[in-house]
């Protein structure tokens, strides 16, 4: 059993401030959890808005490195990376934004955009063929339930919430990557739609063996997809383990209080 992702205590405070007193704010505290290389997972970060959850998503894509802690991906450091090792790291992890719209260039159309990232991302410099780029964008798209020619010639404005964040998923498939981190991924997406990229990720996970992690303020999404939860509150972990369980079982306070809402008739649609 080798692991993919490994976080061992990471910590991450954020200090501001200047002349008249400094501010300390620990927004990760002790964080640890790890997905197998082997077996992959849909592992989901629960917790309400300021609970670290993006923090933690960033330090895992290696763009803010941990005050404190280990975050090691696929057995080797995530900090301190040589370019070409940065450069390997982005391409095996993919994040997935919560705004579709701030992914891409409105000024630019999505197929066009698609083959410009299939293109950056080539190790080897030798020319691609526009055919190849069309099949690489292709096949991505399929992954999503979409073609090329649905989006061909499209500008994102074009399209809705959940057909561009579909296209941004496709977009994040380019590289081929182990792992996603989707960083509340369809909070801004129609709630009739919802559900139907959800279940996409459960779909990536089966037929490309990716492990994914899928970051949410809504345990009700992130049961019904995830193998594993963990759930976060300012910063730290309170309860983490396999998703029915802590469904069924809450233990700690802030989950059953997680868990209320989501049964609660009230707040279903919020
Ligand atoms: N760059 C930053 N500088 C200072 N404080 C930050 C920064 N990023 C996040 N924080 C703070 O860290 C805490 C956790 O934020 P965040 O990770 O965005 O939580 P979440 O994604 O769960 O809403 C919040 O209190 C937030 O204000
Ligand atoms: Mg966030």
């Amino acid at each position: 059993m080798s692991d993919l992702l490994v976080l061992k205590d990471v910590v991450k405070i954020f200090r501001q401030g200047g002349l008249l007193g400094r501010r300390e704010l620990t927004a990760v505290k002790n964080v640890s959890f790890s997905l197998s290389a082997d077996n992959p997972e849909i592992l989901s970060v629960v917790g309400e808005s300021g609970s670290g959850k993006s923090t933690l998503a960033a330090m895992i894509l290696g763009q803010t490195m941990p005050t404190s802690g280990r975050l090691d991906f696929k057995g080797k450091p995530i900090a301190f990376r040589t370019r070409r090792e940065r450069r390997a790291l982005m391409l095996d992890v993919q994040p997935v934004l919560q705004n579709p719209f701030e992914a891409f260039n409105p000024l630019k159309t999505v197929d066009r955009y698609l083959f410009e990232t299939a293109k950056n991302i080539r190790l080897s410099k030798d020319a691609i063929s526009k055919l190849q780029l069309e099949q690489l964008t292709d096949e991505a798209l399929g992954h999503v339930g979409l073609t090329l020619a649905e989006v061909r010639g499209r500008y994102p404005h074009e399209l809705s919430g959940g057909q561009l964040q579909r296209v941004a998923i496709a977009r994040a498939l380019l590289p081929k990557p182990r792992l996603l981190i989707a960083d509340e991924p369809v909070s801004m997406v129609d709630a009739s739609l919802r559900m139907a990229i959800v279940n996409l990720f459960g779909r990536l996970k089966k037929e490309l063996g990716l492990s994914i992690v899928y970051i949410t303020h809504d345990l009700a999404t992130a049961y019904y997809i995830s193998d594993r939860i963990v759930i976060m509150r300012k910063g730290e972990i309170v309860e983490q383990g396999e998703a029915r369980a802590i469904l069924d079982n809450p233990q700690h306070p802030y989950s059953i209080k997680l868990k209320e809402a989501v049964l609660s008739p009230d707040l279903a649609e919020t």
